[in-house]
């Protein structure tokens, strides 16, 4: 059966690049093979520092996650520091990365070009996120756009241990990135992205979400004239719309007569009528905290069983411990 692997940073309220950019896959890919998922906290202390802060974000993805459908009978949802022995085969796999790699990283090299105090876990965070994947041998990795050159790093990294110790322990994953949703756009044309504060919360209060979909950048071109259907408000409403709903509003938009305005209200109703009943059952797993703990819980144990064998095979193989 495939193997499918992908963690996601807490580090805020998650949006609706995170969504169909990632999560919505995440859901999806549960049915179709052996799909495990987690919260990756250690990842997250490359950028958050306050520990109460992680502990809410890290719980509150959890929830998220359940609310959009994971099913924890199915699909393994766990915490990423319940599981140690990652950052142990972090330790193996960064003795094999080469530092030209790791130099080469965009989003390293744009968080330097930002004036960011950066620290090592930065720098090492692609070597973390190849021990995330190859603890399990996964085969496919649902992420956005932004995160191909990680996986890239993953599949060198691999491939660099395999053959500093003549041994084929680890497989190269394959990326898995969809193409139409590879970026969404947030309210103000740029990559919607919590850095950017052009988000729109999936889960946020109907106020909210009226304010921020009416605030959605648009040009003044008047209502009979033209429209350009690549910018973020048609960008956006085509996320909830089926093939043929889209042709045809395009259709109309690029003939003219159609106001960004009503666009717009309808846009806000899709996106309501879309999430609310995934809020309603998010305010119930908030109600059971207990539970959302216990399929952690739960999770990591399953992770385990399948990660125990490979990492001592990658002990083994670089002469790490007694011999077997
Ligand atoms: P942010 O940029 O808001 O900090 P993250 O880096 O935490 O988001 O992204 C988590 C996941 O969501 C990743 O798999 C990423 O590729 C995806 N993602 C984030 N923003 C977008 C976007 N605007 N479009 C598509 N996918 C996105
Ligand atoms: N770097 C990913 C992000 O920012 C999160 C992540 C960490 C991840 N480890 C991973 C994604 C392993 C896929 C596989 O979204």
């Amino acid at each position: 059966m495939v193997r499918i692997l992908s963690g996601i940073q807490p580090s805020g309220e998650p949006h609706l690049g995170n969504y169909f950019g990632a999560m919505r896959q995440h859901v999806e890919l549960q049915e179709k093979g052996e799909a495990i998922y987690f919260l990756a906290d250690y990842h997250s202390m490359t950028s958050i520092r306050d520990a109460g802060e992680r502990r809410r974000f890290t719980r509150e993805l959890a929830i998220d996650y359940l609310a959009l459908g994971i099913d924890p009978a199915r699909a393994i949802l766990y915490r990423q520091s319940d599981l140690p022995e990652v950052t142990e085969l972090a330790w193996i796999l960064t003795t094999v990365t080469p530092m030209g790699l790791l130099e080469r990283a965009h989003s390293f090299k744009d968080k330097v070009a930002q004036g960011i105090a950066v620290n090592h876990g930065l720098f090492a965070y692609p070597v973390l996120m190849a021990a995330d994947i190859l603890i399990y041998n996964a085969d496919i990795v649902p992420v956005g756009q932004d995160q191909k050159q990680h996986l890239e790093m993953t599949r060198d990294i691999a491939g660099s241990f395999n053959h500093t110790y003549g041994a084929d322990v680890f497989k190269l994953p394959e990326p898995m990135i969809l193409e139409d949703v590879a970026v969404v756009p947030g309210t103000d044309g740029r990559k919607m992205s919590k850095s950017y504060g052009n988000t729109i919360r999936m889960f946020a209060p109907q106020g909210e979400l009226k304010r921020a979909v009416m605030g959605i950048v648009t040009d003044s071109t008047p209502v009979d004239q033209p429209k350009d259907v690549s910018t973020a408000l048609f960008q956006l409403w085509s996320l909830f719309a089926k093939a043929d709903e889209r042709d045809e509003l395009f259709a109309r938009a690029k003939a003219g007569g159609l106001g960004y305005g009503d666009v717009k209200k309808d846009l806000l109703a899709r996106l309501v009528a879309h999430f609310s009943p995934l809020r309603e059952r998010r305010e119930e797993w908030a109600r059971r905290a207990d539970d959302v703990e216990d399929v952690l819980a739960q999770g990591v144990g399953r992770a385990r069983e399948i990660a125990a064998p490979i990492l001592a095979a990658a002990r083994d193989a670089a002469g790490l411990g007694a011999a077997r």
